[in-house]
C-alpha cells in the first residue's frame, strides 16, 4: 500500500515538472542566448577617432580606442557602414561590398580591428545595406548601361514607352520622387532613398544570392552578426501598382513588408544564418505588432530581435511625454513578454542626442538626467543598444545655419521647402533640434582642439558643448556619467534577472515617475525613474517590501514614507525588493 502511494506520488510529481518544464519551454523569451545578454554600443566610425589627420574617423582610431571601449563593459560593437562608398549617404550607400571605404583604411586595418575586440572578448555587428546600393557600384553601371545588360534585373526599372511611372514617395530625393529619369535606356529607376541610392531588386534570385554570398564572405572573416539597413522596404510589388494617398507620413504601410519578405528572410537564415553564430537584427518591426512578431518569433527561424521605432517617433515628436513613452514601452513588452525579442534603444545615428528629447541638458540636470537615461535602457526586457557619446551624456550639436549641416536628408529637405516656398524659419528651428546631424558631430575625447577627435578640422564640426562634456573630464571622477554608466552596465551583467525578468509598470499613470519591477523567481528589482524637473511621488502596493538601494545617481537617498518614494528631479534609483 504504502509503495503504491509513493509511486503515485512520484508520478504525479513527475507530471507536475514536465508541464512546468513545458510551461518554460513554451516561453521563448526565458531560453538563454548570448545576443540578449549582450549590451550593444553602435559606433559612428566616421566621428569616433581620427588616426591619420585628414578630419575623419577611421578603422586604426577604432583600433587605438578599443580599451576604452572594453573599459565600458559593452560586449557587442555595431559599426556604421565602413565599406567603399562614395558618401552620398555617409556610407549608407554602398559601391563595392567587399572592400573598406577608402578614408576608413584598409582591409588590414579591418583585420587587426576585428582581432582586437575578438582578443578583448568583444563581438563585431556590422550594418549590411542591401535595400539599394551606390549608382557607383559595378552593377548599377551595367545594368543603367543597356537594357540587356545581365545586371539590368538587379534594380526596378520603369521604360519610358509605358508612360509615366505610378508615384513612389522618395525619402530623401530633393522632389521627393522616388524615380529617376536615366536618358541612356530612356528608363526610370527607383530609389525610395536619393538618387545615388537604386533600390535592388529582391525578386531576383541572382541579386539574393549575391547578398548571401556577401554575407558568407564577412562571416567568414569572423564577424558576429548583421544589422540590416531599411530592410522591412527591400521587397516591392513590381507590378508597381497605383498607392493611392501615399504621402511622406505613411509610406511605411505601402513600402514596409511586402511579400514574399518572409520567404526570402526564411531562405537567408537557411543559406547564411544557420551556418554561424550571428546576431541579426533588421531596421524596422514593420506596420505593426504580427509584422514584429513575425520578423522574430523562435520557431519562425529569421530574425533574432526586433528594433522598433514607435518609442523614438513618441520621443521627437512635438507633443512629447514621457507618459506616452512610458505607454509605449510597456505596450512593446507586454506583446513580447513569450515570444520574439526587442532591441531597447532611443539614439542612434538618425535621431538626435537623446538627452535633447527625453533628459534635460541644461547645465543643472544634464548629468542627473544623462545618468537617468541609461539607468532606464540597461533595466529594459531586451537587449540594449547604446549610442557613442550618449554614455559621456554629449547634446545636441548646436547648429545655427544649414550651411552647417551636412546630412542629405536634412540638406535636401531644405531645398525642398525652398523650392515650395516653404516656412524654412520653422524647417531650421526644427531641425536644429531633431537633425540627425546632432548626434553626428565627433566624439567629445578632450577638451583640446577638435576635441581630441582629429588634428585637423573635422569633416563635420564639433559640437558647442565639448569644453565641458569630455570623457577627459570624467575618467577620473567616481561621479561622472562615464562612471556611471560603466556601473550600469557590470549591474546588468550582474543581474540577469535585468535581461530575462518579468516586467511590470508601476502606478502607470504617474506623469513624472517612471516605475517597474523586474522579477524571476527570487530576484526581484524595483526601478524608480523621476523624468522631470521637480521632486516627485511614488505610490508602491503596499505588499511591495523595498529592501537595500542598489543603484541611486545622486547622493541624497530618496525619502520613502508609508511606501510612497519620493525622489529629486532627474533621480534615478534601484531598489531590492524582499
Ligand atoms: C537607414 C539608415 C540611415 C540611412 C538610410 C538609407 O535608415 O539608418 O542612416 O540614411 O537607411 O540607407
Amino acid at each position: 500500500m504504502i509503495k503504491k502511494t509513493i509511486q503515485l506520488v512520484t508520478i504525479i510529481w513527475m507530471m507536475g515538472m514536465l508541464h512546468a518544464q513545458a510551461q518554460v519551454n513554451k516561453n521563448y523569451s526565458k531560453q538563454r542566448k548570448w545576443w540578449k545578454e549582450a549590451v550593444v554600443y553602435q559606433l559612428y566610425p566616421r566621428s569616433f577617432k581620427d588616426s591619420d589627420g585628414d578630419g575623419v574617423g577611421d578603422l586604426k582610431g577604432i583600433t587605438e580606442k578599443l580599451d576604452y571601449l572594453k573599459s565600458l563593459g559593452v560586449d557587442v560593437v555595431w559599426l556604421n557602414p565602413i565599406y567603399s562608398s562614395p558618401n552620398d549617404d555617409n556610407g549608407y550607400d554602398i559601391s563595392d561590398y567587399r572592400n573598406i571605404m577608402k578614408e576608413f583604411g584598409t582591409m588590414k586595418d579591418f583585420d587587426q580591428m576585428l582581432e582586437g575586440m575578438h582578443e578583448r572578448g568583444m563581438r563585431l555587428v556590422m550594418d549590411l545595406v542591401v535595400n539599394h546600393s551606390s549608382d557607383e557600384h559595378e552593377w548599377f553601371r551595367q545594368a543603367r548601361s543597356s537594357r540587356d545588360s545581365k545586371y539590368r534585373n538587379y534594380y526596378h526599372w520603369w521604360p519610358e514607352e509605358k508612360g509615366t511611372p505610378p508615384y513612389r514617395y522618395s525619402l530623401f530625393d530633393v522632389n521627393h520622387d522616388a524615380w529617376k529619369y536615366d536618358t541612356l535606356t530612356r528608363s526610370y529607376y527607383l530609389h525610395y532613398f536619393s538618387r545615388k541610392q537604386p533600390d535592388l531588386n529582391w525578386s531576383n534570385p541572382d541579386l539574393r544570392k549575391e547578398v548571401y554570398d556577401i554575407m558568407k564572405f564577412w562571416a567568414d572573416k569572423g564577424v558576429d552578426g548583421f544589422r540590416m539597413d531599411a530592410f522591412q522596404f527591400c521587397v516591392k510589388d513590381t507590378s508597381f501598382p497605383v498607392f493611392e494617398g501615399l504621402n511622406a507620413s505613411n509610406f511605411v504601410q505601402f513600402y514596409a513588408m511586402v511579400p514574399p519578405i518572409h520567404d526570402y528572410l526564411q531562405e537567408m537564415h537557411k543559406e547564411v544564418y544557420a551556418k554561424y553564430n550571428l546576431m541579426s537584427v533588421a531596421e524596422g518591426a514593420g506596420r505593426n505588432m504580427q509584422d514584429a512578431h513575425d520578423l522574430v518569433d523562435t520557431q519562425r527561424k529569421e530574425l533574432n530581435m526586433a528594433y522598433a521605432f514607435d518609442a523614438v517617433d513618441v520621443s521627437s515628436s512635438p507633443d512629447y511625454s514621457m507618459l506616452k513613452l512610458k505607454k509605449t514601452f510597456t505596450k512593446w513588452d507586454k506583446e513580447f513578454q513569450n515570444d520574439g525579442w526587442l532591441s531597447i534603444f532611443m539614439g542612434n545615428h538618425d535621431q538626435s542626442r537623446v538627452i535633447d528629447r527625453i533628459g534635460n541638458p541644461s547645465e543643472q540636470y544634464r548629468e542627473a538626467s544623462a545618468k537617468l537615461i541609461s539607468t532606464f535602457l540597461l533595466t529594459m526586457r531586451g537587449t540594449p543598444y547604446i549610442y557613442n557619446g550618449d554614455e559621456i551624456g554629449m547634446t545636441n550639436a548646436g547648429f545655427k545655419d544649414i550651411s552647417e549641416f551636412k546630412d542629405i536628408q536634412t540638406i535636401n529637405e531644405y531645398k525642398y521647402q525652398q523650392s515650395q516656398g516653404g516656412d524654412l524659419a520653422a524647417f531650421m528651428q526644427k531641425n536644429i533640434k531633431y537633425s540627425r546631424d546632432n548626434s553626428r558631430t565627433p566624439f567629445q575625447w578632450n577638451d583640446e582642439d577638435n576635441a581630441g577627435f582629429s588634428t585637423s578640422q573635422p569633416w563635420i564640426r564639433v559640437g558647442n558643448s565639448y569644453k565641458e562634456i569630455n570623457l577627459q573630464n570624467q575618467e577620473n571622477n567616481p561621479e561622472s556619467c562615464v562612471n556611471y554608466f560603466r556601473q550600469m552596465v557590470k549591474f546588468r551583467k550582474d543581474n540577469k534577472v535585468l535581461v530575462y525578468g518579468d516586467y511590470t509598470v508601476v502606478d502607470e499613470n504617474n506623469p513624472n515617475i517612471y516605475a517597474y519591477t523586474r522579477i524571476e523567481g527570487n530576484h526581484k528589482l524595483l526601478v524608480v525613474l523621476n523624468f522631470s524637473d521637480v521632486t516627485s511621488q511614488v505610490t508602491i502596493p503596499k505588499a511591495m517590501r523595498v529592501s537595500t538601494v542598489e543603484i541611486n545617481n545622486l547622493l541624497t537617498k530618496p525619502t520613502i514614507t508609508n511606501n510612497t518614494i519620493a525622489l529629486l528631479p532627474w533621480q534615478a534609483v534601484i531598489y531590492k525588493l524582499n
